[in-house]
């Protein structure tokens, strides 16, 4: 494989590598990754985040074994593997979906790093133009409000939402970033807020429970998330708490952006209540871990609900921003 870099992933010398997202922003640790068993444990442990970049990683790991001589049986039960990692970004299985095509090729090695690589490629441009098409429906001196983590580290390129506002902000159309600090894992506190900084964009952190009050007090103007799947009938999961931003949003008037490449388009899946949302650790609510170390306050016994991400009705979406686009509606979403 050719090299290759983005902001968390790197191809050295034909091996994979990626940028540890739990130990940020505190330490810069990059991690070889060898097997799938490697590669589903820095998946479940969020070492590897964000619906295309989860899907990019599988796709990068997979040409790699093939490269190494792993034979086709073991390929495909290594797909399969990595198919089941994350159940609710759709992105993975879209991607698994072609590197099955090319691993069923008669060349399939050169096929599978073909089609890796241009994954890779595609997704950089994928979020061009989302950054193009957004950034026209931010207006002069705005205050955005984003959720979680949509960066570079989450993709190949400039991000979804994130590079939407980045993309704004070199227009001079962004005045200021609210960061929700995206509980529990602090995507936001952790990874928005430092990716924002390092771009030299204007922040400000707060904690989840604070987006309504600064709605109400008129400090926002639009809300710009992103999304692991949309379902046929523009219903969006995404990271937790985007739905109560969505619902707080169209109560006090202010648009609700969701930016996501067609990848994160499911034709299949009939609307939100078909997402298959994935359950977390219960330590995950009952204290918190990172480089810094691991804490819990909560009881030892205590019993949790930790669903990892939530559903937002498509009657709560101002506009689905993709590659192709701004729709406002879900049928236009999807080219019908
Ligand atoms: O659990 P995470 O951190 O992978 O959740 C990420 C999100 O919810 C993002 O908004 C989504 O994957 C889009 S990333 C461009």
């Amino acid at each position: 494989m050719q090299t290759l870099t983005t902001t968390s992933l790197r191809i050295r010398k034909s091996q994979l590598w990626i940028l540890d997202q739990q130990a940020l922003p505190q330490r810069t640790d990059w991690h070889l990754c060898r097997s799938v068993e490697d590669l589903v444990g820095h998946i479940h442990a969020l070492r590897v985040r964000g619906a295309p970049l989860i899907g990019l990683s599988a796709s990068l790991l997979l040409a790699q074994l093939a490269e190494a001589g792993m034979p086709v049986p073991e390929l495909h039960q290594a797909l399969d593997t990595l198919r089941e990692s994350r159940p609710t970004a759709v992105n993975l299985m879209n991607n698994l979906d072609r590197m099955k095509i090319a691993l069923e090729e008669r060349f399939h090695i050169p096929a599978m790093v073909q089609e890796a690589e241009r994954l890779v490629g595609e997704d950089r441009e994928l979020c061009d133009r989302i950054a193009r098409h957004g950034a026209e429906l931010v207006t002069p001196g705005s205050r955005l409000l984003t959720h979680c983590n949509t960066g570079g580290l989450a993709t190949a390129g400039v991000g979804t939402a994130l590079g939407v506002i980045h993309h704004a902000h070199q227009q001079g159309n962004v005045s200021q970033v609210w960061v929700d600090e995206t509980r529990p894992l602090l995507q936001g506190g952790r990874l928005t807020a430092w990716e924002l900084g390092q771009m030299n964009i204007p922040y400000r952190l707060i904690a989840d429970s604070m987006a309504a009050s600064l709605m109400a007090k008129k400090q926002i103007d639009a809300v710009w998330v992103g999304a692991d799947r949309i379902a046929a009938n523009g219903d969006v999961a995404n990271k937790i708490g985007t739905y109560s931003l969505a619902v707080l949003a169209k109560y006090h008037g202010i648009p609700f952006y969701v930016a996501a490449p067609h990848t994160t388009l499911d034709p299949h899946c009939p609307n939100g209540d078909a997402i298959p949302i994935e359950q977390r650790a219960a330590k995950e609510i009952t204290g918190v871990s990172g480089s810094f170390g691991e804490v819990q306050w909560a009881p030892q016994d205590a019993q949790v609900y930790n669903p990892a991400f939530d559903v937002t009705p498509a009657a709560l979406i101002t506009a689905w921003v993709l590659d192709s686009g701004s729709f406002t509606t879900p049928a236009g979403a999807f080219g019908l």
